[in-house]
């Protein structure tokens, strides 16, 4: 962009800005963002794939909906998309007509990508990455809208909690992926009943993800680094199993409505139809929360049998899916709403946290850090996942607080480790080779 056009843009936004008034504060965390210098707030992507190419779409239109609502003005860039794989850069890198240099792949170009220094980072990697991408963008100084779950073993979700509370120090929005925790239906239904207590008591509740065959149809071969990271979906260390990357949201439901994570895990798992990697492909556990409340958790990838994705919690006088009454089917509204009335609303709610974290941002609210709420419901999945692979009683506090109760625990690292990748030091694991409960820790 010319030095010209640059400022006739700056003149133009902050005329837009000045109209929208003092309710969003002249744009105070844009003055404040050094590099967004109120006029273009600058996006770079981690990970082109389906998410993160939805993603960074849907950041961009949420920005769309703010100017188009709210006359907020706000200019949106792409500035650089990174990738472990040159091939998958490529379709955000037309849409966002990218140029070569602004195109970063391998396991080391997130680095080069925060280098351009954007304003805020979107990262839709597996699971295995996100501490070491989230620490690196927070350290950087970006906002941070980031695809759940955030880890896959106990370090990688005490590093995303302790990149979270830097970011807290830095004045940086944290949004994750969660989706419920944006929806409206949901929002309000907690103010409600977990807020207002509108039902009473909290006793207990179930959450599920149970679904037909997913990922993989036929063993992955495995043969290089690169058919492994390709094939992440089906192998426990690059997506922590599908109890962790695809059921944390009824599990994340299970910790907002509860108040907390559990304290204990104990379930039964196994692999019993899955031809690729060496996931499970059926979990089933209870996690009790303390003071009598359990929450039993269960899903499933295999085809042919019984679904169910949601989540029911029961109150001493009725229960909830979390969006309604489940046995009135009445919708059920707080008295008051922790939704401000001109905060734009739009039906998805992987659409809506990103206008939710656009108008924060732009109102000079750092109102969200959602770091330690989801790194909280990853290890509540890593715990339950924990709990089925030994069969053992797996502890809260011996996992993810205290590092001598139970070290082997509270250290267990995926192999290989983020860091591995960069360095080029990778072993696969064994396709087909899956925890067997009773004979490890
Ligand atoms: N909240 C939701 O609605 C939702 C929906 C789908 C996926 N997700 C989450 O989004 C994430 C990505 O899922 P997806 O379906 O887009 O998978 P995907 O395979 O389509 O995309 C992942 C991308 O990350 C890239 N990648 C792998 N390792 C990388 C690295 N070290 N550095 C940079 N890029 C790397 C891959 O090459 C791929 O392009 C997962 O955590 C998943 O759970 C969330």
């Amino acid at each position: 962009m010319s030095a010209r056009r640059d400022r006739v843009s700056r003149r133009d936004f902050m005329k837009t800005a000045a109209a929208a008034g003092a309710a969003f504060g002249s744009f105070a965390i844009l003055g404040a963002t050094a590099r967004g210098a109120g006029t273009t707030l600058k996006v770079g992507l981690i990970g082109c794939g389906g998410r993160g190419s939805g993603a960074i779409g849907q950041h961009l239109a949420a920005a769309k909906v703010l100017n188009d609502k709210l006359g907020l003005g706000l200019r949106m860039e792409v500035v650089g998309a990174a990738d472990y794989f040159e091939d998958r850069i490529k379709r955000v890198a037309a849409k966002y007509k990218l140029p070569p240099n602004r195109r970063f792949d391998g396991p080391n170009g997130y680095k080069r990508l925060l280098e351009l220094k954007p304003d805020i980072i979107v990262t839709a990697t597996p699971p295995l990455f996100r501490p070491v991408h989230f620490e690196a963008s927070v350290k950087a100084g970006c906002h941070v809208f980031m695809e759940k779950p955030v880890a896959v073993d106990p370090p990688g979700c005490r590093r995303v909690i302790e990149a979270g509370e830097l970011a807290k120090t830095k004045g940086l929005m944290v949004v994750a992926g969660t989706q419920r925790r944006h929806t409206k239906s949901y929002i309000n239904t907690h103010a409600a009943l977990v807020g207002e207590k509108a039902l009473g008591q909290l006793y207990g509740g179930r959450v599920s993800w149970c679904g037909g065959h997913a990922f993989n149809r036929e063993p992955v071969h495995a043969k290089t680094v690169d058919d492994f990271v390709r094939s992440w979906k089906v192998w426990i260390g690059l997506s922590g199993d599908h109890i962790v990357e695809q059921h944390v949201h009824n599990i994340d439901v299970a910790n907002w409505f509860v108040g907390r994570h559990p304290l204990t895990a104990a379930g039964i798992g196994g692999r019993a139809r899955r031809p690729a990697g060496n996931m499970y492909d059926f979990f089933s556990i209870d996690f009790d929360y303390g003071a009598g409340i359990h929450v039993h958790s269960m899903c499933r990838q295999v085809s042919g049998c019984w679904r169910w994705v949601g989540q029911e919690f029961v109150f001493e006088k009725g229960r909830t899916d979390g969006t309604r009454r489940t046995d009135t089917r009445g919708r059920i509204e707080p008295e008051k709403s922790p939704i401000p009335p001109d905060l734009p609303q739009v039906r998805a709610g992987h659409a809506q946290e990103h206008v939710n974290m656009l108008y924060y941002l732009a109102k000079g609210e750092i109102r969200y850090n959602e770091a330690r709420n989801v790194a909280e419901s990853t290890a509540a999945a890593v715990m339950g996942r924990t709990a089925c692979y030994t069969g053992k009683l797996i502890r809260w506090d011996e996992m993810m607080e205290n590092p001598t109760k139970n070290p082997e625990l509270y250290n267990l690292a995926m192999r290989p480790t983020a860091e591995d990748f960069e360095t080029g030091d990778v072993q696969i694991p064994k396709e087909g080779v899956a925890p067997i409960p009773g004979k490890k820790a």
